[in-house]
């Protein structure tokens, strides 16, 4: 499988890189992001937020698991499963998988067994204060043309 790896060196890069993959935004995209502590997905949700048009300020939805915004071009299902408690409530997160909107997960690999096949991995690693070597893997056709047009 292709995967593409890129390298960011500040914020306004991981930004941009979500922009670009907003801008081939579609129905049900599900995109999970994995990686420590610190290495930017919150960052990257962000930059993708402010792309679909969506003014309030993201912050992790770390108690409630998941944040819903609907004012932007698209809806977008933010979730941050870290401290998820397993049997109990990953149950239904599912269902935000098919309303129509865009679902970004972050600490996804938390979740693996309840991910949808088709879906757009993003994984961060930290190389230092300022520098991210991000792998995009797209399982699925639609998340391989998205790679192959965008990355
Ligand atoms: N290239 C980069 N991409 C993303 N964040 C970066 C980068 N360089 C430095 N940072 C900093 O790393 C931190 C990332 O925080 P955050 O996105 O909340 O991480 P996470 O959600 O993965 O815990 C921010 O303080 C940000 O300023
Ligand atoms: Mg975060």
């Amino acid at each position: 499988m292709n995967d593409y790896k890129l390298v960011s060196r500040s914020v306004s890069d991981t930004m941009e890189l979500a922009q670009n993959i907003e801008s081939e935004k579609f129905p049900n995209m599900v995109i999970c992001l994995v990686g420590e502590l610190g290495c930017g997905k919150t960052i990257f949700v962000k930059g993708f937020a402010s792309a679909l048009g969506i003014e309030e300020n993201i912050t992790s939805p770390t108690f409630n698991i998941v944040k819903e915004y609907l004012n932007g071009e698209m809806p977008l299902y933010h979730m941050d499963v870290y401290r998820l408690e397993e049997s109990k409530e990953s149950i239904g997160l599912s269902d935000y998988f098919n309303k129509g909107g865009v679902t970004i997960i972050e600490w996804s690999d938390m979740i693996q067994n309840e991910l949808p096949a088709e879906r757009l991995e993003i994984h961060f690693k930290v190389i230092d204060e300022e520098t991210r070597v991000i792998k995009c893997i797209p399982y699925g056709k639609e998340y391989e043309d998205l790679c192959n047009y965008v990355l």
